[in-house]
């Protein structure tokens, strides 16, 4: 049974591949559990596309979101000139709003606790970036990121990142498994399984091959789930959801929407499983 605060992260991809079945992959995305995500690959594995696909899912019933993208990638090109939306050199000014509300709602400033989430594209190349010119800086950011993760589930702000393997180096304190959600997408890379999931999973995973927009969902540290990330069927609709999420004052509905409000119908291959 899937609840309001479920959130629809891909379809299992043995069924899927197997006999055609849409069985989705969905996981609990309230103050509840750990809602951070982390989404891995190599360059062209579909994890931008995962992004897009994720943000609208996520926009569509909650909150506030706020857009990093270090790379100003062309597939992100629709959300130039939204307010919220921080391209290349702006994306740590998101960052610096994110972890501001992190902290007025830690002091009891800011009361509320409808949901923040900060999704941050290529974050990986972002960190080094600034690390080649300006090395504090450079881990004043890590530290504030690695804090997010460790505070923010209870304060209802969340992290999205994307990045292409997650060194440890860019987590400072372990922050790195602070993921609740791990999504590693594409040709299956050894080391960077290594990086995210524990080895015992690792075994299970076994010689699978993966293509890209497929993979491994590793939620809550426990549960291993074979992933396939579905083609978005009305992208007009996604990136209008997604504009919207970029640009309103508040909360489409206070709190979490329906699992399945009406902006996300349709948006992508039927959710419900077909037999
Ligand atoms: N799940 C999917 N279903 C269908 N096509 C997909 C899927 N994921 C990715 N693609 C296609 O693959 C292309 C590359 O994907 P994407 O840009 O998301 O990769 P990436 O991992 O972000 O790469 P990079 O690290 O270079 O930014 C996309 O433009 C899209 O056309
Ligand atoms: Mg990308």
């Amino acid at each position: 049974m899937m609840k309001n605060s479920d959130l629809v992260l891909g379809y299992d991809y043995d069924k899927y591949l197997g006999y055609g079945a849409i069985e989705p992959i969905s996981t609990d995305i309230s103050t509840k559990t750990n809602s951070h995500i982390i989404l891995c690959g190599m360059s062209g594995s579909g994890k931008s596309y995962a992004t897009n696909l994720l943000f609208a899912k996520i926009a569509s019933r909650e909150g506030v979101v706020f857009f990093s993208d270090f790379k100003q990638d062309d597939q992100f090109a629709y959300l130039r000139g939204c307010p919220r939306y921080y391209p290349y050199n702006k994306s740590i000014e998101a960052l610096e709003i994110v972890y501001d509300t992190l902290h007025k709602r830690q002091s009891g400033e800011d009361k509320s606790r409808s949901p923040v989430t900060l999704i941050w594209d290529e974050y990986m190349a972002n960190i080094l970036a600034i690390q080649g010119t300006e090395k504090k800086r450079a881990d004043d950011i890590m530290r504030k990121v690695s804090e997010i993760l460790m505070l923010g589930r209870s304060l209802a702000v969340r992290l999205i990142i994307s990045c292409q393997r997650p060194d440890a180096s860019a987590f400072p304190s372990g922050s790195r498994l602070n993921y609740g959600i791990i999504l590693i997408v594409g040709a299956p890379i050894r080391s960077i399984y290594e990086m995210l999931i524990p080895k015992e999973y690792i075994d299970e995973i076994g010689d699978r091959a993966f293509k890209r927009g497929e993979g491994v969902a590793l939620l809550q540290g426990s549960d291993m789930r074979y992933i396939k990330i579905p083609m978005v069927k009305d992208e007009a609709k996604m990136q209008r959801v997604c504009i919207d999420a970029l640009t309103r004052e508040e909360s489409p509905v206070e709190g979490g929407g329906e699992a399945t409000s009406p902006q996300t119908v349709g948006l992508v291959l039927p959710d419900r499983a077909q037999t």
